[in-house]
């Protein structure tokens, strides 16, 4: 007797799960329909001003893999290296082949946030902001800790060649040692100068820098 009914209920949840699947996969379309919607609409209202153009919304190879992923969905390891080794490609090598420059200016551009938005003047130097994420030296109270503390970042590496060349390939592009970093990629993006560079290398390096004291 109750063989049909269990069979008619089994019938029910078949269905069920199939309508759900469906959902699920309409549900899919939609969110990457909102995604295309989204930049559409924020390229109608936004309008490029002086130097910050709408361009920007344009993403790059690397730029749209990592939209696709996140904390709890993290970049498969095969395509992290691959994007990686892409960055990597990009890093240009101070051309005199000298690393370090004043860790006075340095820690002005650590300071510094202006930079690279249509109010600020292009001909004046961007900053690097480098606080906003980072505590460099223990006499700054205020800074944020998005990324690790970089206070003794000298001190406990030292300056030997290879910890010279990853530190700058690091803030040249930031990506290419974290293919989804959050930090700016500051010599890629035209950020900082080269000489700018210098400076917050001799700021993370410089035995003399409040970094290292
Ligand atoms: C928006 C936040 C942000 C800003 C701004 C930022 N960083 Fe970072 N940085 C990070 C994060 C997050 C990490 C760690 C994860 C990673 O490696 O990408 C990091 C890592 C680093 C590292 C590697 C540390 C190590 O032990 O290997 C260095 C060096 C560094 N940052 C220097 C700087 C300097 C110098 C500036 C300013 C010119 C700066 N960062 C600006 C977020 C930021």
């Amino acid at each position: 007797m109750n063989e049909p009914s269990t069979r008619r209920t089994g019938a029910v949840a078949l269905v069920a799960v199939l309508a759900i699947g469906a959902t699920a996969v309409a549900a899919d379309k939609k969110k990457k329909d909102y995604r295309a919607a989204a930049v559409e609409v924020m390229k109608a209202s936004f309008q490029s001003k002086g130097q910050a153009s709408v361009d920007r919304l344009n993403q790059d190879e690397v730029q749209t893999t990592c939209s696709q992923y996140n904390a709890s969905k993290p970049v498969p390891r095969a395509l992290a290296k691959k994007l990686q080794e892409a960055q990597l490609a990009t890093i240009q090598y101070p051309a005199d082949g000298k690393f370090l420059g004043s860790w006075e200016n340095g820690e002005k551009i650590a300071q510094t946030g202006v930079g690279k938005q249509f109010s600020d003047d292009p001909s004046k130097p961007a900053g690097g902001n480098c606080y906003a994420c980072h505590q460099l030296s223990a006499k700054e109270l205020s800074y944020g800790t998005i990324g690790p503390t970089l206070y003794q970042y000298g001190r406990l590496r030292g300056n030997s060649e290879p910890i010279l060349k990853y530190t700058w390939g690091k803030l040249w592009n930031s990506q290419a040692f974290n293919a989804c970093s959050d930090m700016p990629r500051f010599g890629h993006q035209g950020i900082l100068t080269e000489e700018q560079l210098k400076d917050v290398m001799a700021l993370l390096l410089d035995p003399e820098s409040p970094v290292n004291k």
